[in-house]
């Protein structure tokens, strides 16, 4: 069984689509560890309600770098996991995690990459331009975090038509369905 870390910063939408695929057993995986740098996450509520466990690991909490990298190694190693899944994580995971994890850390990206990614492309901001471009078609994209973070390898990739009369958010909303659906098309894509 695929045993999942799932780093989150916010809503956790991605990671419900997560909780809802392993309940379903459209995958077959579990979520062992949900964590996040902002104890204020609401995905941290979600991970509680589905009882999975929950560590807030910050470098605010953590500051020294040495005890900050050896949290993460030592929740993700005690719980087992063997795959990573960033799920709208707003940091970027220490580079001896990626190579600890090489190949098996997988990140959710709200737009087509290799465009619209890279530095302060997240959110609000990816849509904006995507709109600012004028480009007819969005959509979103999970590939593997290397060294080279937002550059990896690309796993699956969908998209989606962009409206005239479309909002940054209303994008978003459209981007954010295709993301639930291959989120766990991506971890399904993976063996134990
Ligand atoms: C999503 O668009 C995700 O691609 C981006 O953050 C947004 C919120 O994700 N990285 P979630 O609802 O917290 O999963």
């Amino acid at each position: 069984m695929l045993k999942l870390a799932v780093f989150i910063s916010g809503g956790g939408t991605n990671l419900q689509a997560l909780i809802d695929a392993c309940r379903a057993r459209t995958i077959n995986a579990e979520i062992a560890a949900v964590i996040s740098n902002n104890a204020k996450a609401f995905g941290l509520e979600r991970a509680r309600t589905a009882g999975i466990p929950v560590f807030h690991i910050s470098k605010i909490k953590f500051p020294a770098e040495e005890q900050y990298l050896s949290m993460i190694r030592r929740t993700l190693r005690q719980a087992e996991i063997n795959l990573v899944v960033l799920a709208g994580y707003m940091k970027l995971l220490p580079p001896d995690v990626v190579r600890d994890y090489y190949g098996r850390v997988i990140n959710i990206h709200p737009a087509l990459l290799p465009k619209y990614g890279g530095q302060g492309m997240y959110g609000m901001q990816v849509h904006q331009a995507v709109l600012a471009a004028g480009d007819k078609y969005s959509g979103a994209t999970v590939h593997i975090v290397d060294e080279h973070y937002d550059r990896g390898p690309i796993l699956i990739q969908r998209r989606v038509p962009v409206e005239k009369d479309d909002t940054p958010e209303t994008l978003a909303a459209r981007v954010l369905k295709i993301e639930h659906q291959i989120l766990p098309m991506a971890v399904a894509l993976y063996r134990s």
